[in-house]
């Protein structure tokens, strides 16, 4: 069957719930549009798992700085309908902006804590920007499952801790990220980078995968392990690092060593002229 389009709230709406009715699992995959491979496993791990597979497209300006790229952020409806399609989504919701923040919307919804580190730290108003749209489109579509990025790693916990807090009945399902053969990790932004910008955009994933190696080999004091990883960054001069962390993956708290057996998230953020680029990689350390 084709993927219907939806516009509006109310079309949705009723879409999704015909499928409650008759009884279907229902998945949802938000994002925000230019839809690439990466999309397409959440997309379709979301059709595995569910019976009704809703999509969403909506590029939210609340989670940009004004300094940032929203009004350059890719748009591609036609093709969004084609992958998501492709992939097993049954309806596309992209709604305008006045449909989402119609004249006299009011509401943010804030998460202390998590939300501010790492990518809170350099983009302080960004995450009440994705909470307070997850949180409406959570109630606009009211799916049994989300499927989120491993990608936006920190992204993740904060819905996580949104779906606690606030008792959204969701499991959030984390799909791991999906790279070029080179370890590229897709991304949008993707898209802004020059060839020669692209090749010292590698450098992120060599940095995790240096970080990783050292870990692996049995290190565990964490400024050794950080230090690893600037110096994998610090070899491509064009590249600003904002930040080349190691924490724990449940947490983010970042002890100064970590316990044989811990799981440890390993996070970079850096930026080139035209993108500024994001990535991170779970490791466990190994018991002795
Ligand atoms: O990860 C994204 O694409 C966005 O932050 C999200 C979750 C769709 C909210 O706008």
């Amino acid at each position: 069957m084709a993927i219907v389009l939806a516009r509006t709230i109310a079309e949705l709406r009723q879409q999704v719930q015909a499928q409650r009715t008759a009884g279907k699992r229902i998945g949802f995959v938000p994002t925000m549009g230019y839809l690439h491979e990466g999309h397409a496993a959440l997309i379709r791990l979301a059709a595995q798992e569910c019976e009704y597979v809703v999509t969403s497209d909506f590029v939210n300006p609340t989670q940009f700085a004004p300094t940032e790229d929203f009004e350059r952020y890719p748009r591609d409806l036609q093709r969004d309908l084609q992958v998501a399609e492709q992939a097993g989504s049954h309806v596309l919701f992209a709604p305008s902006v006045e449909e989402m923040y119609p004249e006299g919307f009011a509401t943010t919804v804030s998460i202390r804590g998590i939300t501010e580190k790492f990518e809170g730290a350099f983009r302080p108003t960004h995450f009440d920007g994705v909470v307070t749209v997850v949180s409406k489109l959570f109630n606009i579509v009211q799916p049994d499952r989300a499927y989120f990025g491993q990608k936006d790693y920190q992204q993740l916990l904060v819905i996580r801790q949104l779906v606690r807090d606030l008792n959204f009945p969701i499991e959030v399902v984390m799909v791991p990220t999906v790279r070029e053969p080179d370890g590229l990790a897709l991304s949008s932004r993707n898209v802004y980078l020059s060839a020669e910008e692209r090749q010292k955009a590698l450098s992120l994933y060599r940095a995790l995968q240096a970080g990783q190696s050292v870990i692996l080999q049995g290190e565990r004091r964490r400024s050794v392990i950080e230090a690893r990883m600037q110096e994998v960054l610090s070899a491509v001069p064009e590249l600003r690092i904002d930040y080349a962390a190691a924490a724990l993956a449940e947490t983010l708290e970042q002890p100064e060593a970590f316990s044989p057996g811990a799981r440890v998230v390993l996070l970079v953020a850096a930026r080139l002229p035209s993108a500024r680029l994001i990535d991170n990689l779970l490791v466990q350390v190994p018991n002795p």
